[in-house]
C-alpha cells in the first residue's frame, strides 16, 4: 500500500525500469500528471499518445517498437473516465495500468469493462475513491511480485527488513481497509460501487432529457462530463451551481462540468434541483 495512486504510479514505474530495463514512458495525452512526474524523477523519457473526443488512448498512434518502453494505460482517466485499450497489455516491455480511479469496478457487474488488465505487469488502484478510504490509501499490485519487490528493496544495517518501496516508517495503512472490507465484504463493496454508476447514469440521463445540455458520452467509469449548449453561459452556470456539485475540466479547449460519482449516497435529484435555478 502506498498513500495516494501517485505513489502507486511512482513505485510501479520504478520497478518497471529496474525490473525491464525501460527507457521510457508512454502514457496518453490524457493520463493522470503523476505519471510525468514518475518519468521525471525516475529520469525516463516521456512520449504522449493522442486521445479520442473522449479520452481514450488512440491505438494506431503507438510506435511499433515498444521493446524499451513501459505502456502506462489508463483505466478511468481523471477528466472523463475513459478506458484506454487494456488489450495492449503485453506488447511493451512492462505494461501498467494506472487504475486509480476505475479498478475496483472489477469486483462489479461490469467488470469486463477492464477485460485485459489482468496481462499488465503492474496496477495501482486508489483506495480512497471506490474503495471509499480516508485520502492517502491506494495500492499498488505486481504480476510478479517477488521480482518487483526484489527490484524496489533496499536495506540498511540498522533494519530488521529492508524497505519495500519508497517509503521509511509508515503506519497501518491497511487496517480502515481491511475493517471495511470486513464489514461490507466483496459483495458490499461491489454493490456501493455499483450504485456510484447508477447514480453516474442517472446524471447522464438528467443531461440527455435536457435540452438546454450536452452530454460529453455515456459514462462507462461513473464520470460524467457535460455542459451547457450555449457555452457563454458556462461561466454563470458554474457561479450558480452549488459549491462541490460538479467540478470543472478543459477538454481541447473546452469546458466541460464533471462529475466523478463517488459517493454511493449521492442524490442526483439535487442536480436537477440545482439547474432549475442557474439563468437560461
Ligand atoms: C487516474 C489517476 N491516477 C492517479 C491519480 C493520483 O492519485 P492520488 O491523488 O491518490 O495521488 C489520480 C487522482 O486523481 C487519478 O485520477
Amino acid at each position: 500500500m502506498t498513500p495516494g495512486s501517485t505513489l502507486a504510479n511512482l513505485t510501479a514505474l520504478w520497478a518497471a525500469r529496474d525490473c525491464a530495463g525501460v527507457t521510457e514512458v508512454v502514457a496518453s495525452d490524457m493520463a493522470h500528471l503523476s505519471i510525468a512526474k514518475a518519468a521525471h524523477i525516475l529520469g525516463l523519457k516521456l512520449r504522449q499518445i493522442p486521445t479520442t473526443p473522449t479520452g481514450a488512448m488512440i491505438e494506431d498512434a503507438l510506435p511499433s517498437d515498444l521493446s524499451r518502453s513501459a505502456l502506462v494505460l489508463t483505466a478511468g482517466t481523471t477528466s472523463t473516465g475513459a478506458i484506454d485499450p487494456l488489450a495492449l497489455g503485453g506488447r511493451a516491455a512492462w505494461t501498467h495500468v494506472d487504475a486509480a480511479w476505475a479498478g475496483p469496478m472489477r469486483l462489479t457487474r461490469l467488470s469486463d469493462r477492464l477485460d485485459g488488465i489482468e496481462k499488465a505487469d503492474s496496477v495501482a488502484v486508489s483506495a480512497h475513491k471506490w474503495f471509499f478510504q480516508p485520502k492517502e490509501s491506494a495500492l499498488v499490485f505486481f504480476k510478479d511480485v517477488e521480482k518487483a519487490h526484489a527490484a524496489i528493496s533496499m536495506g540498511g544495517t540498522y533494519l530488521a527488513v529492508p524497505n519495500v518501496g519508497i517509503l521509511g516508517s509508515h503506519g497501518a495503512m491497511a487496517i480502515p481497509l481491511l475493517a471495511t472490507l470486513m464489514a461490507w465484504g466483496r459483495e458490499g463493496m461491489a454493490e456501493r460501487i455499483e450504485r456510484c454508476l447508477d447514480v453516474a447514469e442517472s446524471i447522464a440521463k438528467l443531461v440527455n432529457d435536457d435540452p438546454r445540455l450536452e452530454l460529453l458520452a455515456w459514462p462507462v467509469t461513473g464520470v460524467v462530463n457535460w455542459r451547457p449548449k450555449d457555452t457563454s453561459v458556462f461561466d454563470a452556470w458554474h457561479q450558480a451551481l452549488p459549491e462541490a456539485l460538479v467540478s470543472t475540466t478543459t477538454l481541447r479547449g473546452d469546458r466541460w462540468f464533471r462529475n466523478a460519482v463517488a459517493n454511493p449516497m449521492a442524490n442526483p435529484l439535487a442536480i436537477s434541483e440545482a439547474m432549475k435555478c442557474v439563468p437560461l
